[in-house]
């Protein structure tokens, strides 16, 4: 098992790569427990669930709603949970996020960790604090910066992963690489069959690799003020296109992470070697590098965040593979560069 720390401003969180679910106990207290699970979760591994009050939520991001935190508020109430309760959360980005959330405000605030059941909230959603719901059609609309006291990765949870959900969190974790390790860059292209096949020391490096990298940016910028915005790489363009076209995540930012090596390249910043080297491995790991979109809606979501509507974006770039950086674009020039896309 490895542990990797973040040290944030609402306290440390601890997050253990390679843990079992079966060890919850030994990082809560079981009789003040309350888990938040969903419906999939629960049908594959409650037999693993400590024995406790379990809410349970519906799945997906649908869910991902200030009508879901009230239902758990109220169930909350119901079973008397109070400030000495500990909420854990089990399951993907959603019971997570939702989780973070609930606990962070029930009764303003009570401690709380997670059990992160999917290969994308293992290397992302799980780790880093922000913890939030979505809010008339935008994303993350409503939050808060707040460290869980812990995040299992229980490598063997995934083993139930539907594909999709698979290749997900390998876009997200050749992200990571593409940003802040070149050495993790050249382990996935030598190993990324292996990791198809769940080989659990490939799995485990590949995650915990990952987390090390989101970790010690999150440590440097917990609140997203500069660094932190590194680990947006993909997304701007990975959000519009997951808007407009109804693609996975993961789907969407590889898709993404390719339009913005192209810009990289094509502002002379990134090697064509290294930009071509990007989209082959994401080829190689079954993620799209090109897709048919519609170019004025996914310029016209790329403009409109949080509800504002903006003129520039900080938009992150690469230098070369393993190291970012975030430079302000006009949403004209982004928009020039996905016409040939
Ligand atoms: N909870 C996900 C993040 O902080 O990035």
């Amino acid at each position: 098992m490895k542990a990797i720390e973040i040290h944030g401003s609402t306290g440390d969180s601890t997050i253990l790569v390679g843990e079992s679910i079966r060890s919850l106990k030994k990082y809560a207290p079981l009789e003040r427990m309350v888990v938040i699970t969903d419906e999939n979760v629960r049908r594959h591994y409650q037999k693993d669930f400590p024995s406790c009050e379990v809410i349970e939520i519906g799945s997906g991001e649908k869910v991902k709603t200030l009508e879901s935190v009230k239902e758990i508020y109220q169930r909350l109430i119901e079973i008397e949970a109070d400030r000495s309760s500990f909420i854990v959360g089990i399951g993907g980005g959603v019971v997570c996020d939702i989780t973070g959330f609930v606990a962070s405000t029930y009764m303003r605030g009570v401690a709380f960790g997670f059990v992160s059941t999917t290969l994308l909230s293992q290397v992302d959603a799980s780790v880093g604090g922000k913890n939030g719901v979505n809010l008339g059609g935008y994303k993350n609309m409503v939050g808060v910066f707040n460290q869980p006291q812990f995040v299992i990765c229980d490598i063997n949870l995934l083993k139930t992963l539907p594909e999709k959900e698979l290749l997900s969190g390998f876009a997200e974790i050749v992200k990571h690489a593409v940003i802040g390790d070149p050495h993790l860059f050249s382990y996935i292209q030598e190993n990324y069959k292996k990791g198809f096949l769940l080989d659990t020391g490939v799995i485990k490096k590949l995650v915990s690799d990952s987390i090390v990298i989101k970790s010690s940016i999150v440590n440097r910028d917990e609140k997203e003020k500069g660094e932190r915005r590194k680990l947006n790489f993909g997304h701007t363009f990975g959000h519009a296109i997951e808007k407009t076209t109804g693609i996975s995540h993961g789907e969407a930012v590889s898709a993404g992470m390719v339009i913005a090596s192209r810009l990289s390249r094509q502002m002379g910043y990134l090697s064509m070697e290294e930009t071509e080297k990007i989209e082959i491995l994401l080829k190689k790991l079954r993620l799209p590098a090109r897709l048919q979109i519609d170019h004025g809606r996914v310029i016209d979501a790329l403009g409109k965040d949080k509800k504002r509507n903006r003129v520039s974006i900080n938009f992150v770039l690469l230098k070369a593979i393993g190291h970012a950086f975030v430079k302000e674009i006009s949403i004209n020039e982004l928009g020039e560069a996905i016409r040939d896309f």
